[in-house]
């Protein structure tokens, strides 16, 4: 079965060609990064708009790379939520024209689904486990026992931890996206230098909240009057990440404590970070993590993520028909 993946969820157009769940026969994708740097964060007619110039022209890309033509698919996986409404209407607008000119099913796909799963296209991880969904958008924690079968343990109550990785990075100038600019200006440094404070680090519940973190990052130069030099930057950067990416380590350890489980599937942007990945790896004193990730490149959003999700739907008898709606917020 060759399955067509769609994701136009926020400001990444992905296409992927996968058969039986199994094999990917071709992958294209085009980040809006560039175009958005400018604004120093997504404009969300921008992203919908240059999701029209770009999905179809990646689409004929995929079929000549795959040797395969429009009547060869057999499923279309599309995501229709959440996400910013124009970019997601894009994808499954897209995803309705081809299911009925070609007459092959259609599956709706949720976004944090398929970041959730993405890990197990790679891994083969025993259930129950825990899921860590950390992106622009999201910072989720989840107790997964089963394809399909998710509770939603935690979440931000205010900005995703990417998020506020950008934020602080268009504050200071530095650029867009923040994630990935603050890893490159820390390097190899591991040493906290300014102890920016952890929100919710000690609550008992697992929740996240993020806005308190840029806030007092922001104030701290605020009150100093001046931003970072140049040679401060390095530090600077590392002590951001490290206080953003304790508050997930801890409350995971203590989800991971609560549900008997290690096994954690971390997957969403900022799963490409070195720092949280060394630090989900290393031995705590509140205990010890198993945890997965997807390669860097799936991280981000990807539409093999889309397709590998749909095919599970489909094989446990989820179609949805041109009724599909794209939707900008929806729980798993
Ligand atoms: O999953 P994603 O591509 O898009 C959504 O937000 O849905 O994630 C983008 C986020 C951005 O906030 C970006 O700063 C962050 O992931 N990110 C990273 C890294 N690469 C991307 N954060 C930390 N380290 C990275 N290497």
């Amino acid at each position: 079965m060759i399955i067509l993946g769609i994701e136009s969820s926020c400001d990444d157009t992905a296409i992927c060609l996968l058969n039986d769940g199994k094999e990917i026969l071709a992958e294209k994708k085009n980040d809006q990064n560039a175009l958005h740097a400018a604004f120093g964060g997504i404009v969300p007619e921008v992203a919908a708009r240059r999701h029209l110039e770009v999905l179809n022209v990646l689409l004929r890309d995929a079929l000549i790379e795959a040797n395969l033509s429009f009547e060869d698919i057999d499923l279309i996986a599309v995501t229709h939520a959440p996400g910013l409404i124009g970019s997601l209407a894009v994808g499954v607008s897209a995803a309705k024209a081809l299911s009925l000119s070609l007459g092959i099913p259609l599956v709706g796909v949720h976004h944090i689904e398929g970041h959730l799963l993405s890990t197990l296209y790679h891994h083969e991880v025993e259930f129950p486990a825990l899921g860590l969904v950390v992106s622009g958008g999201n910072t989720d924690l989840y107790l997964v026992e089963g394809f399909g079968r998710y509770e939603l343990l935690g979440q931000t109550r205010d900005d995703a931890v990417g998020e506020c990785l950008d934020k602080i990075a268009k504050h200071f100038g530095l650029g867009y996206p923040g994630g990935p600019i603050l890893e490159k200006l820390a390097g190899d440094i591991r040493e906290d230098r300014y102890r920016f404070t952890r929100p919710m680090l000690g609550t008992p519940d697992l929740d996240f909240s993020y806005s308190g973190l840029k806030t007092a990052v922001i104030y701290h130069f605020r009150d100093l009057g001046r931003p970072p030099t140049d040679a401060e930057l390095p530090h600077f950067a590392y002590s951001v990440q490290a206080a953003a990416y304790e508050v997930l380590v801890r409350k995971t350890l203590r989800a991971a404590k609560e549900h008997s489980t290690s096994r954690v599937l971390v997957s969403g942007g900022v799963a490409a970070s070195k720092l949280l990945r060394e630090m989900m790896c290393a031995d705590h004193k509140q205990g010890t993590l198993e945890p997965y990730f997807p390669p860097l490149k799936h991280c981000t959003d990807n539409a093999l993520m889309i397709a590998y999700t749909g095919w599970h739907l489909f094989n446990r008898g989820v179609t949805h028909g041109q009724e599909l709606e794209a939707a900008a917020s929806l729980p798993v």
